[in-house]
């Protein structure tokens, strides 16, 4: 089973749709192994956008992730990666589809509302970064078996 870490970035936060978001991995039936609130530190972001490094967009990128608290989530579940990206929305929030978060609730790249991992890897990478192993709780739901086939 997939893991992808998911990061409620400051603008959803500052907006009031931590909730609505949580809602829509929630119903989409990704099961949270991992939660918290936090204000990332600047060496974290580095951290977590290294890959971005050098990149015309990467000193905005980390200063918009450590501008205000944000919400990181893990969650496991059948191809969760595509899952996860599937229910966000492409990137530029002005493509993304009706329906989307990003398309629901943004208008530019740079305010995003949302961060998934890209691959199975960088999931696994991704939510050791943000959670030690005893942050993350490995449970089964009761609907686990009306959700998973
Ligand atoms: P994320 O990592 O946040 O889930 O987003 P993503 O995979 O859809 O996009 P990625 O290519 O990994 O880019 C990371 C974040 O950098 C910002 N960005 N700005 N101005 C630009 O051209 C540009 N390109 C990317 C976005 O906030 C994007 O989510
Ligand atoms: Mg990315």
């Amino acid at each position: 089973m997939e893991r992808t870490l998911i990061i409620i970035k400051p603008d959803a936060v500052q907006r009031g749709l931590i909730g609505e978001i949580i809602a829509r991995f929630e119903r989409r039936g990704l099961r949270i192994i991992g939660m918290k609130f936090i204000q990332m530190s600047r060496d974290l972001a580095e951290r977590h956008y290294a890959i971005h490094r050098g990149k015309p967009f990467y000193e905005s990128l980390v200063n918009y992730i450590i501008s205000g608290p944000v919400v990181v989530m893990a969650l496991e579940g059948t191809d969760a990666i595509q899952a996860a990206r599937t229910t966000m929305g492409a990137t530029k929030c002005s493509e993304a589809a009706a329906g989307t978060i990003r398309g629901d609730f943004g208008l530019e790249i740079g305010r995003n509302l949302v961060h998934g991992s890209d691959s199975v890897e960088n999931g696994q990478t991704e939510v050791a970064l943000f959670f030690e192993e005893s942050e993350l709780v490995g449970w089964s739901r009761d609907t686990d078996r009306w959700i998973f086939e």
